[in-house]
């Protein structure tokens, strides 16, 4: 990473800081994504620890970070409100639909989005696109499903490939398909949920953004 997309990502966890702190309470439960971005906004909100409860982690990783920084992890299933999400993109659209997945997150990534009552997208203005899928669409699946999945792929255009080495914190592969352009993500992801074998695509569009924070060299944007 440059060290300008290193400021860029650091301003808008900053950025993301100051947006949520009026929604922490003594008792809020904040929902954590998971990445380079998501690292650093951690860094922020462990600063803040005493104005709320805990938070619920997307990731291992993430979970480690925030223990490490003295904030206490919970389990989504202990909570029953969650005001706001905050994670970074891969891809996000005018419309707040995103592709997620890179950093290998995206099933426990869209289990804490769906339950939180704001998802706040933290990104820099590399991730804004007119149309998704420039970056390669992440596809988490049970191992037996692999080549069923591979060939939908290329049914729809897309060029699909294991990632190497990869194992998801389900013990899951992740196929990524390249060279889609998705016009309808609410529709492409609405078909691969129906697909067997198929745990999470990394389509947001079903739960998108309410608020997204991009980061330019002009400043942070607020778009809604
Ligand atoms: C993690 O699985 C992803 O969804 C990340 O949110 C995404 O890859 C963005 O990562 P960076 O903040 O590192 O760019």
């Amino acid at each position: 990473m440059s060290d300008g997309t290193h400021q860029l990502k650091q301003a808008v966890a900053q950025a993301a800081m100051d947006h949520i702190e009026s929604w922490l309470t003594p008792d809020a439960v904040i929902g954590v994504g998971t990445g380079s971005t998501a690292d650093l906004f951690i860094d922020c909100l462990c600063q803040k620890r005493h104005l709320f409860q805990a938070a619920v982690a997307s990731s291992e990783r993430t979970a480690n970070r925030l223990r490490e920084g003295g904030v206490t992890v919970v389990e989504l299933n202990d909570i029953e409100r969650m005001p706001v999400y905050v994670d970074g993109a891969d891809e996000i659209n005018g419309s707040l639909e995103m592709i997620k997945g890179g950093g290998g997150a995206l099933t426990r990534e869209k289990i804490v989005a769906s339950v939180a009552e704001r998802f706040v997208c933290i990104v820099d203005a590399s991730k804004r696109v007119d149309c998704l899928g420039q970056f390669p669409l992440p596809i988490e699946v049970l191992p037996m499903a692999v080549g069923a999945i591979k060939r939908f792929a290329v049914s729809i255009g897309g060029q699909p490939a294991i990632r190497d080495g990869v194992v998801t914190d389900n013990g899951n592969p992740i196929i990524d398909v390249s060279g889609l352009s998705i016009n309808d993500p609410v529709g492409l992801e609405t078909a691969l949920n129906q697909l067997p074998g198929v745990v999470t695509n990394g389509i947001f569009a079903i739960r998108k953004a309410d608020i997204a924070l991009v980061a330019s060299a002009e400043g942070v944007l607020t778009l809604t």
